[in-house]
This record gives C-alpha cells, structure tokens and sequence, in this order.
C-alpha cells in the first residue's frame, strides 16, 4: 500500500513528541508532508521550537508551520503540569537547527488541501483543533481534499482538565464544533482508549532498550511523567500516539461510529464531547476508538523508534 499523505497538527507537548517521531518513523504508512503547531500544553513559541527539535533529533527535513497561539474565543490554557515549562519534560534537545516555514499553519493547511486529489489527504490533530477550524471556516472547499481525520482528544466518560472535558477540546470548544460539524470523515481517539496507553515501567525500559537516542529521549519523557493517582501508579498515559498508531495499525484499535457534538456553552461541561455511544438519535459524524491492544501500541513504539538516529 502506498503511504497516506499526512499533515500533523500538534501542541509538543511529551506525547506528542512520541507521536511527531512515531510518525516520521513510520514512511511506509506516513508520507508527512508537513507539521503545522498551535498552541496548547505549552505556549506557541515553545511548541514550534519543541517540533523543530523533534524534527532534528529524527534527521528529517518536514517543513513546520505555526500555527494559532490562543483558541477563537476565550482564555488560553497551557497544561504545563503535566508537560513541565519548557513542553519537553524529561527530554535534553539541543536547540533547533531551522526556523518555522514562512506562512501560517492555516494557511499551509489550505494550500496542501487546496491543491490536493479529493480524499487524498489525512490529517492528524493531537492538540486543540484551532488551525484546523480556521483552515476549514475560511475555505470549507478544501475538505473535499481529506480522506480521514485523525483526532485525539474528548472523552466517553470523564474529562482529564474537567469532569466533563479533555484538554484539547477544553483549550478551544468553538474550533472543535466547528471540525465535528464539517463532515470530514472523523476517527477519535477520547481519553477512554488513551487511558489504556500506560507507559509502564517494563514497556519504558522496552522503549530505552532499542537503544537510539530518539528512543532513548522517548524513554527520559516517559520516565519523567507525574505521578497520578488515577492509574494507581501503574504508569501514565501516553496520548497522541495512539492518533498516529491507528494510521499504522488500525488493529490494535477498536470502537463504533456515533453522534459526537461539542458543548460550547460557557458553563460546567464547557468542552464536552457529547458522545452518542448507544446511539439514541443523530446520525453519525465520527468513528470514536474505545479499545487499545495497548502491548502492541508499545512494540511497535519500540520497533520504530529503532529505526532512528
Ligand atoms: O488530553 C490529552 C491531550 O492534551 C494530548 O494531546 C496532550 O498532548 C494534551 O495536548
Ligand atoms: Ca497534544
């Protein structure tokens, strides 16, 4: 099978780090034609600067964009807790080589659709979905173009920032309402399959055992997550590569198509993805992902992450 032509919209940010180099691991499934970053775990200037390095640190050459600093309506939330200041927790880059392309990420998304075979182009949104809402609100023609999106983020059951919400949703509802309301093909990945992603101490070391310094530089993130007492110190979570594994493997996942709406409203479940799991009333907008083969998720983090310097 040839490659998918991939964009990835990301927010490095630890997990997306381990998807960005999961990714560039992976030509046989992913052809990344370029990344494009908004802001989100941590401020824009850190997450372009974090996708530059991770770039580097895997010898490639895709272009970066940047993106959006703050969502289309409201406050800017970072999720330094969990990612440390700098966006990289546990992870020792040198300074990026390059600068960010020239252009926004919007933009770039636009022309790369724009001039795109239809359902040729799949994108992967692992941070807030603000560039992507903006792509798509100023030129919805260019949907056309998108052959599946692949989204981390949401939640069947509980949020991960509030009850009701998971950070990416949370950081900008409006730019999510905005992508579930645009019929483009939809797979996504909520916090309940993620959960399942524990990075446990035998499947770090697995990890640091494939002995490159990209592996090397994903096991020191993993090791360095906080502890939580959500997953009784079995390990935490590890996010965004499952949005990038499902590219690669999709049988290691499973779940159904359902109604997903977002709440917009400025109240408590602000954020929600309300998800029609038994199917009670609208028709399907999405396939949501509920069940990870969570052991062959971290083999095949280990067996690509050989694969780089
Ligand atoms: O809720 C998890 C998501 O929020 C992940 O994408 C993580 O990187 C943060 O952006
Ligand atoms: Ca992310």
């Amino acid at each position: 099978m040839a490659p998918r032509t991939v964009i990835l919209d990301c927010d490095p940010g630890t997990d997306d780090a381990v998807a960005l180099l999961l990714a560039l691991a992976s030509p046989e499934e992913i052809a990344l034609e370029a990344i494009t970053v908004v802001g989100g775990n941590v401020g824009l200037e850190r997450t372009v600067s974090n996708a530059l390095a991770l770039v580097d640190l895997a010898g490639a050459g895709v272009p970066v964009f940047a993106g959006a600093a703050r969502p289309l309506l409201g406050a800017f939330v970072n999720e330094t807790r969990v990612h440390g200041e700098s966006g990289l927790r546990g992870a020792e880059l040198p300074p990026p080589s390059r600068v960010a392309a020239a252009g926004i990420a919007a933009d770039r998304l636009r022309a790369i659709l724009r001039d795109a075979a239809p359902r040729s182009v799949t994108l992967v949104a692992i941070g807030p979905l603000t560039n992507l809402a903006l792509a798509f609100a100023t030129e919805p023609a260019c949907l056309s173009a998108i052959r599946e999106i692949a989204i981390m983020g949401g939640a069947i059951a509980l949020g991960n920032v509030t009850p009701a919400a998971e950070f990416n949703i949370y950081n900008d509802p409006e730019a999510a309402g905005i992508v579930f309301a645009s019929g483009a093909p939809i797979t996504l990945v909520p916090l309940d399959l993620t959960h399942q992603a524990l990075a446990t101490a035998v499947r770090i070391e697995a990890i640091r055992a494939a002995g490159t310094r990209a592996a090397r530089t994903v096991a020191g993130i993993l090791s360095a997550f906080p502890p939580s007492v959500k997953f009784e110190g079995k390990g935490f979570p590890v996010h965004d590569p499952c949005a990038v594994a499902w590219l690669i493997r999709p049988d290691l996942m499973s779940g159904k198509t359902c109604h997903v709406a977002i709440d917009t409203t400025q109240g408590p479940s602000r954020g929600r993805t309300v998800i029609d799991w038994w199917g009670t009333k609208r028709a399907p907008n999405a396939t949501v992902l509920n069940r990870l083969d969570a052991d062959g998720l971290f083999a095949l983090l280990a067996e690509r992450l050989a694969r780089l310097p």
